[in-house]
């Protein structure tokens, strides 16, 4: 390593708050837990083991004590075509805007925002993913309706250009957050795409549980159970609302709908795909702790951090591991294992340290034994492969060079495994 990298590096580790381990040579030993092992000591040897007995356990744990329990969708959610236009994007895309109603009321609802590539012999796959600011943030289309609830002030995150005021998403904030889902890039390679505004779903603030899809099952002032859904589980489920319309539409193909998100949305896009085995694929992009990293390691964000930073993202339950981590029941390979056989894309970036990304390489290698043992190929590798590197495997893994985010590399790679696993 040379003197500027190392110089460099330093700079990364002295970003983050004092005490957090950024060292491998200081990661604890710790045991992974076995995830072809029953509660009861059985081995899983078949596949059907793991379908009636193992993986029920699995995602028990998961739903229990990491995201929390969700409720099944009210009688009386329906979806409405509001908008659709066929010569969208100079003709190159079919438009539609829906609306999804999470009860026979007005409210709560998702606006979803759909683009299906006009030049297509076939029905298309679909990527969807949640977007920060709503679902014009994501394109220069002037004719993406303007999100009209709550999102966060990116004034405070040194990006008063975003055209947030007061928490309202502005006609100035079109386009402005086009990289988390890159419309024009998908729909050129023949993907449709699929978004809609996180905060739509539940807006990331302590005070969620008044808000969001929330009040179609809380009442005002109420929390959830601690075994009950946080923001994370909510964002994943209304991924999954998302996927009842889209398995209706005929101009896509319902059995190849990609889960993807980076970051807090990568989370939650793990957890759509544990919820629900009618998504396709799944591919969370540097979702890091309480997403593809082993907790065990406690390497850069930590469990006892991210629950007391982000208190209402997981259910209350995942707050006794503070500190505890080796007393979890499962580590975070379990939970990509709970994606299995589907292809799942898990990517890292080399100085997102907080995101730790040899743990969640080691998060995929130790989700592989579930992959094999259903029929596929896994992890094509054991190492942890090179900086620009992707293992294009059903369980795929790539670490790219730079910081927390995604960029145009990760979306070519995403494409690439997704054109040859996803088909
Ligand atoms: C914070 C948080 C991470 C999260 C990230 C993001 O850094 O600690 O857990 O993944 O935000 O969503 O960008």
């Amino acid at each position: 390593m040379d003197e500027e990298r190392r110089a460099e590096l330093e700079r990364i580790k002295a970003s983050y708050p004092a005490g957090t381990l950024l060292d491998e040579a200081q990661v604890p030993p710790y045991t992974l837990l076995d995830p072809l092992i029953c509660a009861d000591g059985t081995p899983v040897t078949e596949a059907a083991t793991w379908w009636d007995k193992r993986r029920p356990e699995v995602f028990r744990l998961c739903e229990e004590q990491l995201f929390g329990r969700s409720p099944e969708p009210r009688a009386g959610m329906r979806f409405e075509l509001r908008s659709v236009d066929r010569q969208a994007l100079e003709g190159r895309a079919t438009r539609k805007e829906v609306r999804i109603y999470l009860t026979d009321g007005d409210l709560p609802k998702i606006d979803l925002l759909l683009y299906i590539p006009n030049d297509v012999s076939r029905p298309p796959a679909t990527w969807v993913g949640l977007n920060y600011l709503g679902n014009q943030s994501i394109t220069d289309d002037p004719g993406v309706s303007l999100f009209d609830g709550w999102v966060p002030d990116m004034g405070r995150f040194g990006r008063g250009d975003m055209g947030i005021v007061d928490n309202r998403a502005t006609e100035r904030s079109r386009n402005t957050w086009p990289g988390s889902m890159p419309v024009e890039q998908l729909l050129a390679r023949g993907y449709a795409v699929a978004s809609a505004c996180c905060g739509d779903i539940a807006p990331d603030r302590p005070d969620v549980f008044d808000h969001g899809v929330f009040t179609a099952y809380l009442k005002q002032g109420e929390t959830p159970a601690p075994d009950e859904w946080g923001v994370l589980a909510a964002w994943a489920w209304g991924m999954c609302r998302m996927l009842d319309y889209l398995v209706t539409d005929p101009d896509i193909d319902p059995a190849r709908v990609i889960a993807h998100g980076t970051s807090r949305l990568g989370k939650a896009a793990f957890w759509a795909g544990a919820l629900d085995t009618r998504w396709g694929a799944i591919s969370p992009n540097e979702s890091g702790c309480g997403g593809a990293a082993l907790s065990r390691r406690r390497f850069g964000e930590t469990v006892a951090r991210i629950n007391t930073t982000f208190p209402h993202w997981f259910c209350e339950a995942f707050h006794a591991y503070n500190g505890n981590e080796d007393a979890l029941p499962f580590d975070q390979h379990m939970l990509i294992a709970l994606s299995a056989p589907r292809p799942i894309y898990i990517a890292s970036a080399e100085d997102d340290l907080w995101s730790d990304p040899r743990g969640e390489f080691l998060g995929a290698l130790g989700a592989d034994p579930v992959y094999r043992l259903l029929g596929t190929e896994g992890l094509a590798v054991s190492e942890m492969p090179a900086v620009h590197g992707p293992v294009h495997s059903p369980l795929a893994y790539h670490l790219r060079a730079g910081g927390h985010g995604v960029n145009d590399w990760d979306w070519e790679q995403f494409m690439d495994w997704a054109d040859e696993r996803v088909g």
